[in-house]
């Protein structure tokens, strides 16, 4: 079986690493692994195929940034030749992303089967270009990972067909018990001058956060006046708006933020398992959160992990400054919350979702 797997952007290489590991255990799959080049930086794509010792994909489309249409669209055009050329059996799709739309929709016009790996999540907030593409993708693919019940009942109330949805658990959580050992003796703490439990991690990088200047704001002003250390990797967009905003500035008057570049899989592993808790928008940070213990402040109206959110394991606050305040504070007021979120059961699965991928698509023969 020629399985050809899209990636292109930080957080699909994560999730795919464990279903390449699993698939080179099966010698009646030739895997052709397709980069889109939708991210091209070394620390936004190239040390996870380090870190995480992947293979150098077939083909790296070197697409680059652009407009959301520009992006898809040149994706689709370099894809199609990339899928003619390579004729793949089953083409899958994982996350959410520009590249996953374009590598499903060039699919399924192909007449290729289109395998969407994280199908059903829904934040029901079609503004996010995530939205979109996830739904879109779903619609496109003959089989369905679903990495939680409640996706799988989203897909249902959808109309899907219950034989295409397949509930494995989620991948990002093998990766992340694959990797949790490697992570461990990595020395991010020292490396920044930080105490276990004694700081907060921040990432932030969604358009309707980061590229309208008065949210950028009132998001950067909230953390700042809570007075923690925090540490704050920059994703390339946020750091160009916080150049152009004057808010890079602010930020470096300020010594208790710690500004860094995007940090690797094992270095953000570390610093999210020793933090009292995490900032965030990212989707996947929320999950890694949840796993590891750590409260999530996720500064978004609304979240496709719904399976996060009860006991107040992540609580969602949108931009709002004040919401920002008060969930830090009944963090910070909550005594042993590590060991509180330890007894949440865990919805994503057992860490073997990527062995029961490989096995359905080599049954979907
Ligand atoms: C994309 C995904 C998002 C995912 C995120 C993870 C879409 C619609 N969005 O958003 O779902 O959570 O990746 O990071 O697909 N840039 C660089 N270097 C890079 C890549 C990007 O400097 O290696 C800069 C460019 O200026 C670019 C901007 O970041 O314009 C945005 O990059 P893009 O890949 O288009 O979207 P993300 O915001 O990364």
């Amino acid at each position: 079986m020629r399985l050809m797997l899209v990636v292109g952007a930080r957080p699909q290489i994560i999730k795919s690493a464990p279903i390449i590991r699993e698939a080179k255990n099966h010698d009646e799959i030739e895997l052709q692994l397709v980069h889109t080049g939708q991210h091209y930086d070394f620390e936004m794509s190239k040390i996870f195929f380090d870190e995480m010792t992947l293979p150098e994909p077939l083909v790296n489309l070197s697409v680059g940034s652009g407009t959301h249409a520009w992006q898809t669209g040149n994706m689709m055009i370099k894809l199609e030749k990339t899928m003619t050329e390579h004729r793949p059996d089953l083409v899958m799709v994982p996350g959410d992303t520009n590249s996953t739309l374009a590598g499903a929709l060039v699919a399924a016009k192909l007449h290729v089967p289109v395998a969407h790996v994280e199908a059903g999540a829904r934040s029901y907030d079609m503004r996010m270009p995530e939205e979109v593409n996830r739904r879109l993708t779903d619609h496109s693919s003959s089989l369905l990972f679903a990495p939680t019940k409640n996706c799988a009942r989203n897909l249902a109330s959808e109309g899907f067909a219950s034989k295409a949805v397949k509930v494995p658990g989620d991948p990002m959580y093998d990766s992340l018990l694959q990797h949790i050992a490697a992570a461990s003796r990595i020395d991010i703490l020292k490396k920044l001058g930080l105490k276990s439990e004694k700081y907060a991690a921040l990432t932030l990088h969604r358009p309707e956060n980061v590229d309208d200047s008065r949210t950028l704001g009132r998001i950067m002003k909230a953390i700042i006046s809570l007075k923690l250390t925090t540490v704050f990797p920059a994703h390339p967009r946020t750091r160009q708006h916080l150049e152009a905003t004057g808010l890079l500035a602010r930020i470096r008057e300020n010594a208790h933020i710690k500004l860094a570049d995007p940090l690797g899989y094992h270095e953000m592993l570390q610093l999210t398992k020793h933090s009292n808790m995490v900032f965030t928008d990212s989707g996947g940070l929320q999950k890694e959160a949840f796993w590891l213990h750590t409260p999530c402040v996720t500064l978004r109206e609304r979240t496709e992990w719904i399976e996060t959110t009860g006991s107040h394991a992540n609580i969602l606050v949108g931009s709002n400054p004040g919401k920002i305040s008060r969930a830090a504070a009944r963090i910070m007021e909550t005594p042993e919350i590590k060991t509180k979120l330890k007894k949440i059961k865990n919805p994503f699965g057992d860490g073997h979702a990527s062995q029961r991928i490989i096995s359905e698509i080599l049954k979907s023969r």
